[in-house]
């Protein structure tokens, strides 16, 4: 017989050699009665049978504890072993060889190892051309212009990409099929069908993950009339750039060290700034920041201190106001945002989940023109003083007023800056702002007070009205279900794992999927004591033929990754939290179904009247509940 090639193979043929009343009459005592086999369960004392084994489905079931599943599980439970050691005995009592490697054949990580190697001689050879080449001056003088001297090429690999179509491909194509230029997305096909080299005539600056390997490159126009002016690897195997911050190899040391990392806008903004000395800076890869990448900074700065540098125009504003709003997403059910600086910290609880501050020097520069420019000394002057966000925010609408402003004036900024106080969850720090507000722009403080008062009631109204409750809040559960299920996979102390699976019981999951793994985990993580890496291994082979599901178990690895290191308070607030965002779903569930009944009843019928009063109560309560 030949031998499997891959691990899921090799389960395959073990599950079908794999005998259930073999497995389980080693070990009980069997009678047949009609379809089934009957004994007395080994996993808890009793007397009559009430243990069954189907041996057509291949399973067995307690009707007294509720044990039940395979002939691979039976064997686990009975022999207290992880899925994978059991797999191993299985194959050595039945002569398979296991492949080494576990999750993928064996055809795809080589592969994807010629991927990496390809890339990697592809870096050597565009940093030898931008060296050697008499025709990549114009690239080396176009670097030197910008501060870029010899040592950083070196350091960076900075490259050159020559002219022709297939300079790259003829360079390599001795040693690499036309397929792995693709896959590493070297080349691109034309309409014709031709495949070209897909960076020409461009500045190549490498890309690499976290583990210092070449996974893609971001490639620099160097005439100012060639576009784009940035073109970009595409995705690939090895590189998925919402999941990729430029800078990372170099910054992760210093993230960890420092505690905090700069968020800046571009390639050569890092490269500035890591060469003058500032190594916790990254940016993320021509594309807006992603909550992978929020998730990646999390594993490296654990107090989750981030500094944005992004322009200052309004299209960096933006970008500040978006990636402010993904950096809230990740860590929604976390904990607060630290709102305010030391002044007010009594007010507040010390810990947070993270700080965001916003880097803006005064005269709007980018983080690379203001580092060669005034040098980084200067640059880290801004860095300390960086405003928190809120004050970034209110600042911002405040410069706008001018002392000649109408009443209409004002209150249009008002109306601006109002939505930001509102956000703050102390009345007495509220009021602070309130009255430097009033004080900056020259109103009535007590009527400002007022108008603040009139939103918030205006907005209890806006939300007790039902409409969009339900819609709004089930991304939130969603990311509330997904946090809670990766929470098993956060590597943390196995006291933990227990007061999760307790608490996650009774929690009503919405998505199909997400119950189906939510059944599986709580299953196996009891099986293998909590054990991290044989949850994971067992997850994946129990799914090993869905590949929705292992996307989504894929997804739980990388989000538990931002749950390491949480100390037990945290992990246990971050259960109760998530907990409650779904409870809140299904609050807001029957609020609203009650209402959408509530509103088709008929006003004339005495009936109805009765049954109207009994859902107003409810909704009442309902209310308080949800409150
Ligand atoms: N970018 C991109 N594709 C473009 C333009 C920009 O991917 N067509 C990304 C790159 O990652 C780049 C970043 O956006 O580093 C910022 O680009 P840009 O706003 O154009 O400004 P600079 O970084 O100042 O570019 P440079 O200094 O090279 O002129
Ligand atoms: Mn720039």
């Amino acid at each position: 017989m030949s031998q499997p090639k891959t691990y899921s193979e090799a389960i395959d043929e073990i599950r079908s050699r794999l005998d259930i009343l073999d497995a389980v009459q080693s070990r009980v005592v069997l009678k047949k009665r009609g379809a089934n086999y009957w004994g007395c369960c080994p996993f808890h004392n009793e007397k009559t049978p009430s243990f069954c084994v189907n041996p057509q489905k291949g399973i067995f079931k307690c009707f007294g504890c509720g044990e039940g599943g395979d002939a691979i599980t039976f064997l686990m439970k009975i022999n207290n072993q992880s899925f994978s050691d059991v797999i191993k005995d299985l194959a050595m009592q039945f002569g398979i060889e296991l492949p080494k490697s576990h999750s993928d054949n064996q055809k795809y990580t080589e592969e994807k190892q010629q991927i990496k190697d390809l890339l990697e001689k592809s870096c050597e050879y565009y940093h030898n051309n931008l060296l050697t080449l008499p025709e990549a001056k114009g690239a080396l003088e176009y670097l030197e212009k910008r501060g870029i001297t010899r040592d950083i090429i070196d350091e960076y690999k900075l490259g050159y990409s020559k002219k022709g179509y297939t300079e790259l491909q003829n360079e390599f194509k001795a040693i690499f099929t036309p397929t792995i230029f693709e896959k590493a997305g070297l080349t691109v096909q034309t309409e014709k069908g031709d495949n070209i080299d897909r960076f020409r005539h461009r500045i190549m600056i490498p890309i690499k993950d976290e583990t210092n390997t070449v996974i893609a490159f971001g490639a620099r126009a160097i005439e100012a009339n060639q576009n784009p002016k940035y073109l970009n690897s595409p995705d690939t195997v090895l590189y998925n750039k919402s999941r990729t911050l430029y800078g990372i190899n170099a910054a992760k040391d210093s993230m960890i060290k420092e505690d905090y990392v700069v968020i800046m806008e571009g390639y050569f903004d890092v490269i500035s700034a890591q060469a003058a000395g500032l190594k916790n800076a990254v940016a993320s890869c021509g594309t807006a920041l992603t909550v992978d990448h929020v998730r990646l900074i999390a594993k490296y700065s654990k107090s989750r201190r981030i500094y944005l540098a992004f322009d200052t125009d309004s299209a960096g504003l933006k970008a500040t106001q978006r990636s402010t709003d993904v950096i809230k997403e990740a860590f929604t059910g976390l904990g607060n945002i630290k709102m305010f600086d030391r002044s007010y910290s009594s007010l507040s609880e010390d810990k947070y989940t993270c700080e965001i501050r916003v880097i803006a020097p005064f005269d709007s520069k980018d983080p690379d023109e203001y580092i060669r420019e005034y040098g980084i000394d200067a640059y880290k002057k801004y860095i300390n003083q960086a405003p928190l966000l809120l004050d970034f925010e209110i600042e911002q609408q405040l410069k706008n007023y001018k002392s000649d402003f109408s009443p209409t004036d004002k209150l249009a900024l008002v109306k601006k800056i109002m939505p930001l106080i509102e956000e703050i969850p102390n009345n007495i720090v509220q009021n602070e702002y309130i009255k430097l507000v009033s004080d900056r722009i020259n109103i009535d403080e007590k009527a400002l007070i007022r108008e603040v008062n009139r939103s918030k009631s205006l907005q209890n109204t806006i939300e007790t009205s039902y409409s969009g409750i339900v819609t709004k809040s089930s991304n939130f559960c969603e990311k509330a279900q997904k946090n809670l299920l990766s929470l098993f996979l956060a590597d943390v102390n196995k006291n933990n794992i227990n007061y999760l699976s307790e608490n996650i019981k009774n929690v009503k999951f919405i998505d199909k999927n997400l119950i189906i793994i939510k059944e599986a985990i709580d299953k196996i993580a009891c099986q293998v004591n909590n054990e991290v890496e044989k949850i994971i291994q067992s997850l994946y082979n129990q799914f090993a033929e869905d590949n929705e599901l292992k996307d989504i178990i894929t997804d739980l690895i990388y989000i538990a990754d931002s749950f390491k290191g949480l100390s037990d308070n945290d992990f246990k607030a971050a259960v109760r939290e998530n907990k409650a965002k779904i409870e809140q779903y299904h609050t807001d569930c029957e609020k609203k179904e009650l209402a959408s009944k509530y509103k088709n009843l008929n006003d004339d019928d005495v009936e109805s009247m009765q049954f109207q009063m009994q859902l107003r109560e409810k909704i009442k309560n309902k209310q308080t509940i949800g409150e």
